[in-house]
């Protein structure tokens, strides 16, 4: 728009009729109200009770739009959840239904308050023509007493009723302290402003970002993560269990220790400690070097043969413990464990013995992962006392006990 010098050439905007009280302004707004002009106001610097109705102001057509957009909200929450969880991509969570409307209460809340909110505060908006940049009586001189003492009602030329004669007719009835034209003396455009038009633009081309980014993944495929915050551990250059690994022949990742490993600790080199074999590869008639025949030795090989051994071969080694008594009361096929007092198991190697209790005898399972070397070694030391102090001849027992036996 150009710069004027005439008033006259600047459009009209329309006509302006100055108040002194609020009554003068309210039946000034029945008059105007009951002429039928639809685009007129009235501004006053404090509500003035039922102008509305002397204005004829109809109820706002926001609860409608309101109610439009809460119904949608709920439509869309339906049909969202629905197409997701019962049609397009089924999950079973312990059994229950697909579909079941109480479990979707919370999203039909949310979308259809998120709906409403949204419409209420855009409907708001549109319907008061907002955001508006400047107005045409913004530039009045006598009108800024609008927000002190005085009241004014404008009739605006848009209005398909107005007509300048009659228009002026109708509030000079009226008995205004002041009627005059109001001309639209804007001369800024009055158009959205530059900066806010780019930032709308950037924002809707930045509303835009995620759905290409969503067509962008619906067509290709990702080997990463999605955008990794806090990386911890998450990738270790470690190969995973069952994956592949092509720098070997066989292509596997998983790979089992080189053959002749052995843990730290493990070694177990002492052929007689862990073996119960001589260096000629037979079976050793002593104990190692390393368990000493001592009493303590002794009381741990007790402690190791009653919780071990007592339960099938008896506490005192005669193959009559509780566990096979139990078996032959309860019949049926069962191998009775050996007496350890016979000339059998007597005349056993030592090594022999260690044998037997690591690796297991027949139908006797092996103790090794039980007890440790240490302590088998000790649990024959025991044997050994056990089988001295049975079944020996008469003749060899001390004096003092031969006497007893008469
Ligand atoms: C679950 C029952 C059971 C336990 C516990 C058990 N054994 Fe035996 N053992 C047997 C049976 C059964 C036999 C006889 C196996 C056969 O002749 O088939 C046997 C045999 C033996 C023999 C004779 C091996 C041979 O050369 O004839 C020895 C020695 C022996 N056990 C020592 C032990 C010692 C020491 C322990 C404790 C560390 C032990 N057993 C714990 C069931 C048991």
């Amino acid at each position: 728009m150009t710069q004027s010098t005439s008033d006259n050439q600047q459009p009209l905007f329309g006509v302006i009729a100055e108040y002194d009280t609020p009554t003068a302004i309210y039946n000034a707004s029945k008059k105007v109200r009951d002429a039928g002009y639809n685009r007129w106001d009235t501004y006053t610097p404090f509500p003035i009770h039922g102008i509305e109705k002397a204005m004829g102001i109809r109820m706002t057509k926001l609860p409608w739009i309101v109610i439009c957009a809460t119904l949608t909200g709920l439509t869309t929450a339906i049909l969202l959840q629905w197409w997701t969880n019962a049609v397009d991509y089924k999950w079973l969570i312990s059994g229950k239904p697909f579909w079941s409307w109480p479990a979707n209460v919370p999203i039909m809340f949310e979308l259809s308050v998120l709906f409403s909110a949204f419409a209420t505060i855009f409907g708001m908006l549109v319907l008061n023509n907002l955001p508006l940049f400047s107005h045409p009586l913004d530039l009045k001189e006598r009108f800024r007493r609008v927000s002190d003492d005085k009241f004014f009602l404008v009739i605006e030329a848009s209005d398909p009723k107005f007509d300048h004669g009659a228009t002026t007719e109708l509030l000079n009835a009226t008995t205004p302290v002041v009627l005059e034209e109001v001309r639209d003396e804007r001369t800024s455009s009055t158009a959205v402003p530059k900066p806010l038009v780019y930032i709308l633009l950037l924002g809707l081309f930045g509303s835009l970002v995620p759905f290409a980014l969503f067509a962008k993944a619906r067509s290709s495929t990702m080997r990463e993560g999605r955008i990794h915050v806090v990386w911890d551990m998450d990738f270790s250059p470690s190969y995973k269990p069952q994956s592949d690994n092509i720098h070997y022949s066989d292509e596997r990742g998983m790979r089992s220790p080189v053959t002749g490993t052995v843990a730290r600790g493990h070694l177990n080199a002492d052929e007689h400690l862990h073996l119960g074999k001589q260096e000629n590869g037979t079976y050793a008639l002593t104990l190692p070097s390393t368990v000493a025949a001592n009493d303590d030795i002794m009381k741990r090989g007790k402690v190791q043969f009653e919780t071990y051994c007592s339960p099938c071969h008896g506490t005192a080694g005669d193959g009559n413990g509780i566990v096979h008594k139990r078996a032959e009361a309860l019949g049926g096929a069962w191998v009775p464990p050996a007496n350890l007092l016979s000339d059998h198991v007597r005349s056993q190697e030592a090594g022999k013995l260690f044998n037997t209790i690591t690796n297991g005898y027949n139908s006797m399972k092996g103790y090794a992962s039980q007890i440790e070397a240490e302590d088998r070694w000790a649990i024959i030391l025991y044997l050994r006392a056990l089988q001295n102090s049975q079944g020996i001849a008469a003749s060899e027992l001390p004096e003092a006990e031969r006497a007893q036996l008469k």
